[in-house]
C-alpha cells in the first residue's frame, strides 16, 4: 500500500454488495472512488464516508471508462479495483432466450470487467501492490436451469480472473476471484425479472438466512487486507441453507 491512504475503485457502487463494499473498505481506511451509472446515489453514499468520491460511469462504455481514468490522473495510483458491476436479465431456459439479454449480461459482467481491468492496470502496477478483485458468483463454476446467458457471463468473469493471475505472475499485481451464492440484495432479483417484485421474492422465499450484501462485502473486504504476498485466488461463499447452485434447503 501507498503511505497515504490507498485507493479503492469500487464499481456498482450504488447498491448491494458494491455499496457495503465501498463502505466496509472505507472503514478499513481506503479512500474510495464510487462508480456507478446512478450518480445521485454514489454522491450520496460517498458523502457518508469519511475519505470517498463519486464518479458517474458505465463500464460497458469503454470510452466512459477511459474519461474516468484520465481524471484519475492526479492520484499518484491506484491500489484496488472492485469489479462488481454486472447482474442477470432474465431465467428463460435457452430455448427461449433473448439474445438481447445475453448480450447484455456479457456486456456488463465481461466486458465491463475486461474495460476498467485494462484501464485501471498501469496505475495499479504502479502502486507496488495492487489487487484486482473479480465478483463473479457461483454461476461462473456450475450452471443451473434457467441460468443460461448468466451462467456463461459469469464463467466469462471466472476466465478473465484466472487468465489475467496467470499473465500477470510476477508482477505486483494480485487477482482476486470472489464467487458468492445466493445474496439476497435489493436490486438483484428485481433487476432480473424486470420489476416483477413477487418473481424476485420467490428466489429466498423459505431460505433462512440467504447472504446479505455485508457479509460480501466483508469477505471481499478480508480478502484485499491480508499482506499484500498472499492471493486469495478464489473464494466461493454461500448462505449454510444452500449447498449448491440447485440444492437449497426451504422451509416453506
Ligand atoms: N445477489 C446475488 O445473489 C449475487 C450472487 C453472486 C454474484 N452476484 C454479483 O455481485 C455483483 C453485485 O450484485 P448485487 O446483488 O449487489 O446486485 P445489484 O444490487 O443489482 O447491484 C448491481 C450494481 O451494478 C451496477 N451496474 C449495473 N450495470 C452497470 C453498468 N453498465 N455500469 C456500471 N454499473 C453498473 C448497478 O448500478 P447502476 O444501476 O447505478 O449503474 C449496481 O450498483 C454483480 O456482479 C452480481 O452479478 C450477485
Amino acid at each position: 500500500m501507498t503511505a497515504e491512504a490507498p485507493t479503492a475503485v469500487v464499481t456498482g457502487a450504488s447498491s448491494g454488495i458494491g455499496a457495503a463494499t465501498a463502505r466496509a473498505l472505507a472503514a478499513a481506511g481506503y479512500h474510495v472512488i464510487l462508480t456507478a451509472r446512478r450518480k445521485d446515489r454514489i454522491e450520496a453514499l460517498a458523502a457518508e464516508l469519511p475519505h470517498a468520491e463519486a464518479y458517474a460511469l458505465d463500464v460497458t462504455d469503454r470510452a466512459a471508462v477511459d474519461a474516468f481514468t484520465a481524471a484519475l490522473g492526479h492520484r499518484p495510483s491506484v491500489d484496488v479495483l472492485v469489479n462488481n458491476a454486472g447482474g442477470a436479465l432474465g431465467a428463460e431456459p435457452v430455448a427461449t432466450g433473448d439474445p438481447a439479454d445475453w448480450r447484455a449480461m456479457y456486456e456488463v459482467n465481461v466486458l465491463g470487467v475486461l474495460h476498467m481491468t485494462q484501464a485501471l492496470l498501469p496505475a495499479l502496477t504502479a502502486s507496488g501492490e495492487g489487487t484486482v478483485v473479480v465478483l463473479s458468483s457461483t454461476a461462473g463454476h456450475g450452471t443451473y436451469e434457467g441460468g443460461g446467458g448468466y451462467v456463461a457471463a459469469k464463467h466469462g468473469a471466472h476466465v478473465i480472473a484466472e487468465t489475467l493471475r496467470l499473465e500477470l505472475c510476477g508482477e505486483p499485481v494480485r487477482v482476486i476471484e470472489i464467487a458468492p451464492g445466493m445474496v439476497k440484495t435489493a436490486e438483484f432479483a428485481t433487476t432480473r425479472f424486470r420489476g416483477d417484485t413477487d418473481k424476485a421474492a420467490k428466489v429466498y422465499e423459505g431460505v433462512d438466512q440467504p447472504l446479505t450484501a455485508e457479509d460480501v462485502a466483508d469477505t471481499i473486504t478480508w480478502a484485499i487486507t491480508r499482506p499484500a504476498h498472499v492471493n486469495v485466488d478464489l473464494l466461493v461463499v454461500r448462505p449454510r441453507a444452500q449447498a449448491s447452485n440447485t440444492k437449497v434447503h426451504r422451509t416453506t
